[in-house]
């Protein structure tokens, strides 16, 4: 992480304007994604448009898992995210001259005994032989897959093939303390969101939340786990994603502390917190904005929400900030901004920033 830059901010008030800080925390590209990003084989706009923005094709985080037993049989403890070089290495010196190096991924995702990689598109014939000597990388993989495409759709589906192993990839693997049983095949998690997961654990104590677009759990149960959360209602549209949801909570023994619900946020999350929220999580990005009327219905005055969305480096939350404030004087609401951080890197140029706002009711002069 490269150092913070602090810029004013202000709130929407309508007919008023307060001003407040808005801190910027910046998480650079390490040196070697840099230049993948910018070499000029592919071209920056090359390796966008082929990573589409998928922030598990670019996020950085390297996170260690701790050993889980699954239905498939033993786990070893690992890394989620391979180190890049030792990786890069095993796959050279195994498969020597048989692809060009340069071609061969450096990075690999595990996610219980599943591992999960991209590769450019003059290695795809050679995917079958790349995938056994994956295997090969870390006893405790067992299936191999290939990300075919960005994840996209309004069920933020994965888009995957198998290339070598067990057709089963249903698993299961613990962060944080907490468990997380899922099919990558079928559902998304992004391995970079990790500090973001870990932030959601700290907050919430005592609170009713809002999780707006609940995933797996990746807020909800941490913030279960950690923060003994007065009640945090997950609701999520995946009917397979709603699946590991409910799996989850009950894994983590959190039953009393998260209900989820199986619908259309839109119409559910006001319906639920009837104004009454104390915190407000929106992890979604490309289309978090749509749901900002919802959102603001949900929670009282002086209640928090975090938004999620993607923007440019040069001034992500900008974009986002001002369609908040918009939506905010249109409910007669008044925003007022704590924090801005990055959560990654979603595509060169392109972050995944969390804004941290205050809502409160407009106050009549
Ligand atoms: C990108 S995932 C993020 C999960 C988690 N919040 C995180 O940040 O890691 C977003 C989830 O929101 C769900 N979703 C999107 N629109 C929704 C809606 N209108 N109602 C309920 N769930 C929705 C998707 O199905 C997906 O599982």
């Amino acid at each position: 992480m490269s150092g913070g830059a602090t810029h004013d901010a202000h709130t929407s008030t309508p007919g008023r304007a307060l001003l407040t800080t808005l801190s910027i925390l910046r998480e650079d590209l390490p040196e070697d994604q840099r230049r993948s990003a910018h070499r000029g084989r592919q071209g920056v706009s090359a390796l966008s448009n082929r990573a589409g923005g998928d922030p598990s094709l670019l996020h950085l985080s390297s996170a260690t898992t701790e050993a889980l037993p699954n239905p498939l049989g033993s786990v070893v403890p690992g890394k989620l995210d391979t180190g890049r070089n030792s990786f890069h290495q095993f796959l050279c010196q195994k498969l020597g001259d048989s692809v060009a190096h340069d071609l061969l991924p450096r990075r690999l995702r595990i996610l219980g005994h599943v591992a999960v990689l991209w590769l450019e598109p003059e290695a795809i014939p050679a995917k079958a032989r790349i995938g056994q000597v994956v295997l090969e990388f870390d006893s405790k993989i067992r299936s191999v897959l290939r990300r075919t495409a960005p994840i996209s759709g309004p069920f933020r589906q994965p888009a995957v093939e198998l290339i070598a192993g067990d057709a089963h990839t249903e698993t299961a693997f613990r962060e944080n303390r907490c468990t997380f049983h899922l099919d990558p095949m079928k559902v998304m998690f992004s391995i970079g969101n990790k500090a973001e997961r870990a932030r959601m654990s700290q907050l919430g104590a005592g609170e009713l939340v809002i999780d707006m677009f609940a995933g797996i759990g990746q807020f909800s149960i941490p913030m279960a786990v950690h923060a003994h959360p007065r009640l945090v209602h997950a609701i999520e549209w995946n009917p397979d994603a709603f699946h590991y949801l409910q799996q989850n909570i009950e894994a983590n023994r959190v039953t009393h502390l998260v209900t989820p619900h199986l619908g259309d946020t839109g119409v559910l999350a006001p319906q639920i917190a009837q104004g009454n929220a104390d915190r407000v999580l929106m992890g979604l990005i490309q289309g978090t904005t749509r749901y900002f009327k919802q959102a603001l219905a949900c929670l009282h005055t002086g209640g928090i929400l975090h938004v999620h969305e993607i923007g440019p480096r040069h001034d992500a939350a900008g974009r986002t900030v001002e369609l908040l404030e918009r939506a905010a004087q249109d409910e007669r609401r008044q925003v007022t901004l704590l924090a801005t951080r990055t959560v990654k890197t979603f595509s060169p140029g392109w972050n995944h920033f969390v804004i941290d706002a205050r809502i409160d009711e407009v106050t009549q002069n």
